[in-house]
Order: C-alpha cells, then sequence, then structure tokens
C-alpha cells in the first residue's frame, strides 16, 4: 500500500495545530473566563477538525493500523498537556485498571462528573455529551428495566451481574424498591471495583453479595460455574467489547451450562459505526471490539443457544449498543413477555 504523504502531514499539522490552538484558548479562558459559550464553540471545531484529519488518515491507512497507532499515540502525546486537563480522558489514557472503561470512569459518565473550568471541562463534557457516554447511560437504565419486569413477577429471583463495576445498576433498582427480595450476586475482577461498588451501594450493600471473579475463569469452566449456577437472570454490560470472539463464545457457552433451564441472560456490545468511535481512538486510547448485529447473534448460536429464544434490541432508538436477551432452554417458571421493540432474531 502506498500511503500518501500529504494526508500523513496534513494529520501532523493538525495535531500541531491543535495544541497551539488550544494552548491559545486556555490562555483565553483564564483572561476572559465570561466568553465560556464563544470558546466552547471555537474548541469544538477544533475538535472536528482534527478528527476529520484523523479520519482521513485512517481511510488511507485501513491497511497500516500499526500507522495509525502510531500516529494516535503521537497525537496524544503532542497533546498530553492539554488531553491531561479532563478527568475523564486522563483516566481513559492512563488507565490506572488496566484499560480504560473501569469501574471509576463508568461511574463518571454515570454521575457527569467533570472538572471545574477550562478546556479540561470542555474536554469532560464532550465525553458525557457525546454518543457513546450518552448510550453507556441508556443501556444501564435498559438493563434496569429489563430487570425491573422480570422482578415484578418473580421478586425472589437469583440474579448475576457479571462484570458489575460501579454496580449503579443495581443502586437504580433497589433505590426504586425493586429487587428488595432478590438474591443478587455482582461479580468483578478487580477488588477496587468491588470496593467502589460498596460505597456506591451504600445502605444496600448488604443485599448484594459482591464476588470477586474472573470472566475468563469461568469461559474456561467445563462445567457449571458455582457462582454463576442456578441464576434466573444474569446480565453483562460493558465486558464483551473487550473479548474475541473465542473468549465471548467460551463465556457464553459456560453461562448456558450454569443458568438453570428456562433462564435468561442481556449482554451488551456496542454496534459497528460507533460515531463517537474515532473520538474515543484518538482522544482517550479507548479502542472496543465493535460487532455487526449477525456477528453478535452468532456468538450465542454457536454457544448453544436456539434461535428462538433470542432477541435483539437496542439501548435507544436508532442506538449504538447491541443488547440480546437470550433463553436458557428448558422448562422453567420464566413466561416473560417480549418487550415492546424487541425483534426476534435472524
Ligand atoms: C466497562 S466496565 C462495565 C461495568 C458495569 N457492567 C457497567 O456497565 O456499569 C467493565 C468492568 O468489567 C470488569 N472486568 C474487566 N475484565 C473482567 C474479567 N475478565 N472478569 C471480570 N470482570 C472484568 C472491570 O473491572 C470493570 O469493572
Amino acid at each position: 500500500m502506498v500511503m500518501h504523504a500529504n494526508t500523513l502531514e496534513a494529520f501532523q499539522e493538525a495535531a500541531f495545530r491543535f495544541q497551539s490552538d488550544t494552548a491559545r484558548l486556555q490562555l483565553r479562558l483564564e483572561k476572559q473566563p465570561h466568553d465560556v459559550p464563544g470558546a466552547r464553540l471555537e474548541f469544538e471545531r477544533m475538535v472536528e477538525s482534527l478528527l476529520d484529519a484523523a479520519r482521513a488518515l485512517e481511510t488511507e491507512a485501513v491497511h497500516a493500523p500499526e500507522l495509525v497507532r502510531r500516529a494516535q499515540a503521537a497525537f496524544r502525546e503532542l497533546n498530553a498537556s492539554v488531553l491531561s486537563r479532563s478527568w475523564l480522558i486522563d483516566r481513559s489514557i492512563k488507565k490506572p485498571r488496566g484499560y480504560p472503561g473501569d469501574h471509576a470512569l463508568l461511574d463518571a459518565l454515570y454521575t457527569g462528573r467533570t472538572v471545574h473550568g477550562g478546556i479540561g471541562k470542555f474536554l469532560d463534557d464532550r465525553v458525557l455529551g457525546c454518543e457513546a457516554g450518552r448510550a453507556v447511560v441508556a443501556r444501564m437504565r435498559f438493563a434496569a428495566e429489563w430487570l425491573r419486569r422480570r422482578l415484578a413477577w418473580n421478586p425472589t429471583a437469583k440474579i448475576v451481574d457479571l462484570a458489575c463495576g460501579p454496580c449503579r445498576l443495581e443502586r437504580e433498582l433497589l433505590d426504586a424498591g425493586a429487587g428488595e427480595r432478590a438474591h443478587w450476586i455482582a461479580l468483578d475482577g478487580d477488588a477496587e471495583a468491588l470496593a467502589f461498588a460498596e460505597r456506591v451501594l451504600g445502605p444496600h450493600a448488604e443485599r448484594v453479595q459482591l464476588r470477586r471473579e474472573n470472566a475468563l475463569r469461568i469461559a474456561r469452566d467445563r462445567g457449571a460455574s458455582p457462582l454463576v449456577a442456578g441464576a434466573d437472570y444474569l446480565v453483562s454490560l460493558g465486558l464483551f467489547d473487550y473479548l474475541p470472539r473465542h473468549i465471548a463464545v467460551a463465556l457464553l457457552g459456560a453461562i448456558r451450562r450454569s443458568l438453570r433451564p428456562g433462564s435468561e441472560l442481556l449482554i451488551g456490545n456496542f454496534a459497528e459505526g460507533n460515531p463517537s468511535r474515532a473520538f474515543m481512538e484518538w482522544f482517550g486510547d479507548w479502542p472496543l471490539i465493535y460487532r455487526s448485529e449477525k456477528q453478535f447473534l452468532d456468538l450465542f448460536r454457536e454457544a448453544g443457544f436456539p434461535q428462538d429464544g433470542l432477541s435483539l434490541e437496542r439501548e435507544s432508538d436508532h442506538g449504538i449498543v447491541l443488547l440480546v436477551t437470550g433463553r436458557v432452554p428448558g422448562s422453567g417458571r420464566i413466561k416473560e413477555q417480549q418487550q415492546p421493540g424487541a425483534v426476534a432474531a435472524s
């Protein structure tokens, strides 16, 4: 592949321009703090122009992913002093827990955490307001509603949240009085996430069993996984976006063997075509494994879920997160009606 030197040069120029323009804007904001709306507009234009150059480079270098990764890293290094002003972008780049979307970052999306002012605030607001930021919150609400409907007629259900992170889902439901008699098990591989979740759960903490468990270990289980065994419902959000195909299939297979007959699971995965992808990757070093509807549904089929028990939804109209409900074969108490908007998988 012949890489157009012009496209690379154009991107380098855009990266340098972003550096000098944002430095100038930050100074202006410090001198004229009242002009926030004008400065914000200007900042948005700077980001969009940088992303245009980044996308042009991606298109040109479609067969040279290493070159794209190097250009991304160089952009972030050059602009580190600006990017580190944003709490959300800084955490996503530095990855203190080893990956970008950790429990604290997810919780910041739920609570709308930002720094107080300047360009850092513009960047934080951009993360919260971008399609992916809003989709994370909406997918949690979708899962809460999914569970709330089931708990309404099965109030003592055993529910497993795999890769629970901050447990905002549980907090929302329990605050609303749903699931008070349910048997909640929240699993996460990161002890720090569990300690954080305990604080988020606050007054409900004793209702939820928080357990450290690695999903990769469950994926390797040949039999039933003891913590998941016999559950009525299993939810997992923000995990499959990081799992390669063979691990995702193995994990779904292990879950299918562990859940009781007639039980259901709800799994999320960002869909192909996330409009925030370039922003996440270039600014936040936050790549995900995106899947088409077919690719995602195929994981379930390969793991032995029958076709007629699968349905696919999204977190909202024109949403960008795929949410698959799967039913474990066998007779059970579960005869939940299909949610409005649910389409049987094809
Ligand atoms: C993107 S967050 C999602 C948290 C939560 N499900 C939500 O949507 O708010 C991903 C979570 O998965 C956990 N995690 C990542 N890899 C894991 C693994 N192999 N086993 C268990 N948990 C894992 C992380 O510790 C983190 O809390």
